[in-house]
Order: C-alpha cells, then structure tokens, then sequence
C-alpha cells in the first residue's frame, strides 16, 4: 500500500476530462439541483461532474471502493 502522498505524485486520478484546464473545478447553482445530485468522485463519469455509475465498472475492475458524493435538499 503506498502512502497517499507518493500515489498523488505517482498517479493522475483525472484521465481525460478537460485536460486543457490548469485545474478543474465545477460550479453548481444549488437552485438548480432540484432535491438530489449525485457528484462523481471517482473520475470515470462521462457525464462529470455528475455520477453515472461509472464507479461500479472501476471498483469491480480495482477493487477500490469509491461512490459519488449525494447532495440531498432537505424539505423545510
Ligand atoms: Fe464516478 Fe459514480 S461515476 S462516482
């Protein structure tokens, strides 16, 4: 098991998606998820930064063990 500071120096964990930026970062107006949004956290989504369930094809392929992120609406 490496310690996480050597696999970030030895891994990209972003593969293909917009390359061409210095670094990703995506805005979301909370008024327009609705009551749910499921963000992807393991990089393989094609729909980013949105989960496509992409995460189960790369932890059943690694034996990782990642999922999205679930931002939940509460009611008031
Ligand atoms: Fe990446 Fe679901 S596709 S967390």
């Amino acid at each position: 098991k490496l310690p996480l500071g050597r696999c970030h120096r030895r891994f990209q964990c972003n593969h293909d998606y917009e390359k061409d930026r210095k670094k990703i970062t995506d805005n979301i107006d909370i008024e327009d998820i609705g009551t749910k949004v499921s963000l992807c956290r393991c990089w393989k989504s094609a729909k980013m930064p949105f989960c496509d369930g992409s995460h189960k094809q790369h932890n059943k392929e690694t034996g990782d063990n990642v999922g999205a992120i679930n931002v939940r609406r509460r009611a008031l």
